[in-house]
């Protein structure tokens, strides 16, 4: 991955960074599984899932909205990229899980047309990192946009920063729980973090898994 300061980047122009990193095939971001974390979550039951619609901004190969979808829950995994949306398919079909259940499509976080029921649940992990830090309120505003009220964004927070790291280059940003806080309180009340939740081996100490529920 190139890095570049915030400040050199405009929010318009980030998002040929990830067409570029699909097309080029630098996915180092992709661990080629579900997300520790959010199998313990649901699987330990710290939290139920709901019913009806959910998706996953930014969800790459997908393995996360896989998990999710299941009967009466139907997972949407959003991406910028086709060949993030094709791959994501291709390991549905090969898990035998219907398309029906986890749909993948190429959609811009920022700018879908929202159904009308909106979503119940939404899963962001490695997304809020990924965008440029200008964008966040954004992302805190548009979560609000999707989500009916009651329902959850379960958002695992990566990459922790620690003391005196440089919060201006990415991606992947250094996020802290503040930054959360502040784009989300307006609209969200935090009701489960667990900072001691598992990890992916190479990121231990640096993900908190929260649930944010819509007010
Ligand atoms: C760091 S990757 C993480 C992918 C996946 N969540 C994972 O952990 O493997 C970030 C993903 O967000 C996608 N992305 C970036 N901006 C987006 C946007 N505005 N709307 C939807 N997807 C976006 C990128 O194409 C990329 O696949």
């Amino acid at each position: 991955m190139s890095y570049q300061k915030s400040s050199e980047v405009s929010a318009n122009e980030y998002s040929k960074i990830w067409f570029n990193y699909w097309d080029s095939g630098t996915t180092r971001w992709d661990m080629g599984d579900v997300s520790p974390a959010l199998r313990e979550l649901i699987q330990d039951k710290k939290w139920e899932l709901p019913s009806g619609q959910g998706i996953v901004p930014g969800c790459g190969r997908g393995y996360d909205a896989m998990f999710l979808a299941r009967p009466g829950l139907r997972m949407v995994g959003a991406d910028l990229s086709q060949l993030a949306v094709d791959a994501a398919s291709t390991i549905r079909d090969s898990m035998n899980i219907p398309a029906e259940m986890a749909d993948f499509q190429v959609m811009d976080f920022f700018n879908f047309d929202i159904p009308a029921s909106q979503y119940q649940v939404a899963y962001d992990y490695t997304f809020f990192c990924a965008i440029h830090p200008s964008m966040r309120a954004d992302w805190g505003q548009r979560y609000a946009q999707i989500l009916s009220p009651g329902a959850h964004l379960i958002a695992l927070m990566y990459p922790l920063a620690k003391a005196e790291e440089d919060m201006e280059r990415g991606p992947p940003f250094l996020v802290s729980e503040d930054d959360y806080h502040r784009v989300l309180d307006a609209n969200f009340e935090l009701i489960h973090i667990d900072p001691k939740c598992q990890t992916h081996k190479t990121r231990v100490g640096e993900e908190i898994i929260t649930v944010w529920r819509r007010r």
